[in-house]
């Protein structure tokens, strides 16, 4: 079902979609869902034993599982409307036993380095050279294969079975609280400072393509210096899925930082760990042309909204915090040889963009 999502049934109507592979997942899910509730299966949760109340409390104490499940911890997944997908003995059977089905992306890797160093985590990307995982402390680690001893995808997640750690009580107890579950809390990842001050920005954001109106393009931060560069790491890496030039400079608000991809997609990451929040993603007609690449250069930010200037002339405005597109004007009709790919500059209360018309064919 994933590969007919992904790649479309050829030969008919249905396309493939250009879709992420967790959002076919999600996809799956929900299909799995309607499937049951027209087996007249029940959805979620059924009625039964347990307290709730002390549930909470294990999940969050004793039992560790809020360390995995929340909708910011990163090892598990968000459990925060369990009891709306799942069923009791669904719930159960994962607690006690959770290495009966482990879905691909929370299979646990583990590597053992040349000079002696073991860990496991959750495999993030691998290619011919290296390999990216992120460790049980949600520290993201890269390894050259060349230094890797051993690495293995095992067929196991890295919770830990709680069948002998919990009494059938407890047990009971988690499922009654997982089960109280049903709606999705307000997203907590993207925190609000409303209106980022174009005019004296906060030395920690990045609010024009050029860090503010005199263009200086320098920062204000004094944290890294000619004497500490030595001691920098790599924090989090995140790859586009594309290989075309990148000439984009990414804003940084309020710790999340909005990254264009050519040729005219948008990603807002989270700045300290490079998860992504949400993205846009556009398709460019065939026919658009663009002398030098379909690069993009940026988006502008004013308030809420992020502007975004497309390789087929538009002038598209999107909501800084879930990626809605607010609005979307052509500024010029592309077939004719016109492109934007430069990042627009928000003025008062307006956003500038220039238009590039076709010169070099
Ligand atoms: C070290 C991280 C970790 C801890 C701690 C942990 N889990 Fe998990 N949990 C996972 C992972 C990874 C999965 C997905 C793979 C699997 O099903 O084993 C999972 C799956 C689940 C599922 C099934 C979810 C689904 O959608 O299929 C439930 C329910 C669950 N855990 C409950 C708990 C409870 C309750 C606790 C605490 C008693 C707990 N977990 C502790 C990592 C963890």
């Amino acid at each position: 079902m994933f590969r007919t999502i992904a790649d479309g049934v050829p030969g008919t109507e249905m396309s493939g979609h250009w879709l992420e592979e967790d959002e076919i997942w999600k996809i799956l899910s929900f299909v799995r869902v309607l499937e049951r509730s027209a087996a007249g299966s029940p959805v979620g949760c059924e009625a039964g034993p347990g307290d709730a109340a002390r549930g909470k409390t294990l999940f969050s104490g004793k039992g560790g599982c809020a360390g995995c499940h929340t909708r910011v911890a990163r090892l598990g997944p968000d459990l925060s409307v369990a009891g709306a997908t799942h069923t009791r003995a669904y719930l159960r059977e994962s607690i006690v036993n959770p290495n009966q089905e482990v879905a691909a992306q929370y299979r646990a890797t583990r590597v053992r380095t040349k000079a002696g160093e073991s860990l496991r985590g959750l495999l993030l990307n691998q290619d011919e050279y290296s390999v990216h995982l992120m460790d049980q402390r949600e520290r993201i680690r890269s390894f050259a294969r060349s230094e890797l001893a051993e690495f293995a995808v095992l067929n196991e997640s890295l919770m830990p079975s709680f069948g002998k750690a919990l009494t059938p009580g407890e047990t009971d107890d988690l499922v009654a609280y997982l089960c109280t579950l049903r709606t999705a809390p307000p997203a907590t990842n993207v925190s609000s400072t409303g209106t980022p001050d174009l005019l004296r920005p906060d030395p920690r954001d990045w609010v024009t393509y050029s860090g503010n109106y005199a263009s200086h393009r320098h920062s204000g931060l004094k944290q890294i210096t000619p004497a500490n560069t030595s001691r920098l790491q790599l924090k989090w890496m995140w790859q586009a899925k594309i290989a075309e030039k990148f000439e984009t400079t990414p804003l940084v608000i309020d710790g999340t930082m909005y990254v264009t991809v050519p040729p005219s997609d948008v990603y807002a990451l989270d700045a300290s760990t490079g998860v992504k929040l949400w993205e846009y993603r556009r398709r460019i007609p065939p026919k658009s042309q663009v002398c030098c690449g379909q690069v993009n250069r940026g988006v502008a930010v004013l308030g809420d909204r992020l502007f975004l200037a497309t390789v087929d002339a538009h002038a598209v405005a999107l909501d800084r915090k879930t990626g809605r597109v607010l609005w979307d004007t052509e500024m010029i009709d592309y077939r004719a040889g016109y492109s934007a790919t430069h990042a627009p500059l928000v003025v008062k209360a307006f956003q500038h963009s220039g238009i590039r018309s076709l010169e070099f064919t």
